[in-house]
């Protein structure tokens, strides 16, 4: 389904708690938390791959296994990362440190995130 950027937009704010968006010139476009890593530019990037921030060691073999952020991959991921975690990785003890889940419109929050880094 093709995300609404300007839906996404105002969703966000579920997210900036603990993610900020911030473009490679260090301008803040949503002034957010971070405890989550940077969202600038996640369309499209290989998951787990924020230089200098801490994730979980299951989301850092996510991304060697191979994870890029995709429309699908991000709305279910976002849904339930725990679980989604799990199932990717075929490993049952799999954890998240992203606790936080998105009951619906992840597609919009991409469709945002898409948009911002591509200005
Ligand atoms: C990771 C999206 C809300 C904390 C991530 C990642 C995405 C994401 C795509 C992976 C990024 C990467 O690989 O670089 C979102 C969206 C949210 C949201 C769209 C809102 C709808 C939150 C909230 C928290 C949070 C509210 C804190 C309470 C984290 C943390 C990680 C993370 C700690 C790192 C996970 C790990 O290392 O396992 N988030 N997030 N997120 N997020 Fe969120």
């Amino acid at each position: 389904a093709e995300g609404d950027a300007a839906k996404g937009e105002k969703a966000f704010k579920k997210c900036k708690a603990c993610h900020t968006i911030e473009n490679d010139a260090g301008e803040a476009i949503v002034k957010g938390g971070k405890t989550g890593p940077n969202l600038y530019g996640v369309a499209g990037r290989p998951a787990g791959s924020v230089e200098g921030f801490k994730y979980s060691d299951s989301l850092v073999a996510a991304g060697e296994k191979g994870l890029v952020w995709d429309e699908t991959t991000f709305v279910e991921y976002t849904r339930n990362p725990k679980e989604f975690l799990q199932t990717y990785l075929e490993d049952s003890g799999a954890k998240s440190k992203m606790t936080f889940k998105l009951k619906e419109g992840g597609e919009d929050i991409f469709a945002f995130l898409q948009s911002v880094a591509s200005e």
